[in-house]
């Protein structure tokens, strides 16, 4: 039989919550802190989870989170994946990144994504039809069948990421730099309950849906 490759996930948990009005990554979602909800979901489908954290907070977090290591984040989110791969072991084949704040993020999700590559994608990420009527700022409604909005985890060949990642600066996500280094990625299904919490109100729409 063959071996199966070894997957690693980057959780990166190093933002500042800047418009949800603080460290949004720390707060208690139904009795679990964000960041250890999106930590053990990445721990059940992966050999190793690299969590990435504000500098500051590295030593207190090493601590408290059961991750293989946790590293110091940069000022961009791009930064800390990159610092994030820095201790992830040469050899994982396969190599997922995840936002802390989507902590509904589940097993299943991971499934499709690392399947994906796992049959010869170079990367894939889980997206969801976009729902709202989107405008733009200069007038016009977009028309949204489109559209697809991205989510995380995606999955991506281990060495193809940190090429993308040592040649670029800084795209918006990790699917758009291994794009840009002449990749192509997939899209797979995502779960419209895998929200982002960005803003206040994301945490008590996570609450209902944990209730649920
Ligand atoms: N992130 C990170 N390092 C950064 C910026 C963001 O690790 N320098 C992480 C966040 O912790 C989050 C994910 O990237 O898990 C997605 O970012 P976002 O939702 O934008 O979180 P923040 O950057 O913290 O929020 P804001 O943009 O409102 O400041
Ligand atoms: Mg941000």
């Amino acid at each position: 039989m063959a071996e199966r490759p070894s997957v690693w996930t980057v959780v990166v948990a190093a933002g500042s919550g800047t418009r949800f009005g603080g460290a949004k990554q720390y707060l208690e979602l139904a009795g679990c802190r964000v960041v250890d909800r999106s930590v053990a979901v990445a721990a059940q489908v992966s050999d190793g989870v690299v969590v990435v954290v504000p500098a500051p907070d590295v030593s207190s977090e090493a601590a408290k989170l059961s991750a293989a290591a946790v590293v110091a984040g940069g000022p961009s989110r791009a930064a800390s994946v990159r610092n994030g791969l820095a201790a992830v072991p040469l050899d994982a084949a396969i190599i997922c990144v995840h936002d802390a704040a989507r902590p509904l993020a589940g097993a299943d999700v991971y499934g499709r994504v690392i399947n994906e590559v796992q049959s010869g994608a170079a990367g894939a990420v889980p997206v969801v039809p976009v729902t709202d009527t989107i405008r733009r700022v200069d007038g016009g409604v977009v028309d949204r069948s489109t559209l697809l909005a991205v989510q995380t985890p995606q999955a991506f060949r281990g060495e193809l990421l940190r090429e993308a990642h040592a040649r670029a600066g800084d795209a918006t996500d990790d699917a758009g730099l291994v794009e840009a280094a002449g990749h192509a990625v997939v899209a797979v299904e995502g779960h419209s309950r895998n929200i982002k919490i960005t803003r206040p109100d994301d945490l008590a729409a996570a609450e209902a849906w944990l209730a649920t």
